[in-house]
């Protein structure tokens, strides 16, 4: 790690990318970060090639959410969300996912820092680099109030409504966008430029009112694309 992101003073209601830390890769990403940065829904990064598969983003939401700082965070495999009443059926069903490098979306109980339960509606997606081959995992986490079950559904159906209005074309591009393809990935795959890709990406965008690509991920996987 390399520390002097971690000593930034931390302040939460500015919107720049000095908020969001990459940290255990290569060289900074930016394609990566501005995959959560701007994503109202807490979010999480990390790198598999890594050991222990460690968190190397964060955005704010999911600070706010789960009231632990990026010092703590980042470097961090995160498990540290699971607890005592984690169901453990659903732990391993995240982690075939991670195995097979597949997306997967359960609610699960988790703890916040404060030792407060609550129920997350956790995605976990794959994100294949350039060469296809498995770069990062986006993590997205969001409360679900216990009391209203329904959220996690009206969420599907809404999203499910919203991919049904889409072009045949713009679905095909969003399914590789969910698998977590980059858009030279996606043009090999459907014989197309990749800027004809990222013209589609930027209108869906648009047309699903999702303001960060890793919103664009989660809405895809709640539609069941
Ligand atoms: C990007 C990412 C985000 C994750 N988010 C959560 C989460 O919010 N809650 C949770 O219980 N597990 C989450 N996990 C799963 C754990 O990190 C870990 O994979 C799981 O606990 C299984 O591994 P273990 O048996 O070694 O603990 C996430 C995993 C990844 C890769």
């Amino acid at each position: 790690m390399s520390g002097s992101h971690d000593n930034m003073d931390h302040k939460p209601n500015q919107n720049s990318t000095e908020q969001l830390v990459i940290e255990g890769s290569d060289r900074p990403k930016a394609s990566v970060m501005a995959l959560i940065e701007k994503s109202p829904i807490a979010s999480v990064v990390s790198n598999p090639r890594l050991p222990d598969n460690p968190i190397v983003a964060v955005n704010d939401a999911f600070e706010v959410l789960t009231g632990y700082d990026r010092a703590f965070i980042i470097g961090r495999n995160c498990r540290f969300l699971a607890g005592e009443a984690t169901e453990p059926w659903l732990t391993e069903e995240i982690r075939r996912g991670v195995q097979q490098q597949k997306s997967v979306l359960v609610e699960i109980l988790n703890y916040k820092k404060d030792g407060t339960a609550f129920q997350n509606a956790v995605l976990v997606a794959p994100l294949f680099d350039d060469a296809g081959e498995l770069e990062y995992f986006l993590g997205s986490q969001v409360e679900i109030d216990a009391d209203v079950p329904s959220l996690a559904k009206a969420r599907r159906m809404r999203a499910v409504a919203m991919v049904k209005d889409l072009s045949k074309r713009q679905r095909e591009v969003l399914q590789f966008i969910a698998r977590g393809l980059l858009n030279k990935q996606i043009a090999h795959e459907l014989g197309l430029s990749e800027r004809t890709i990222k013209m589609h990406r930027s209108i869906l965008m648009k047309r699903l009112d999702v303001p960060s690509a890793a919103d664009m991920v989660r809405l895809a996987v709640e539609a069941g694309m």
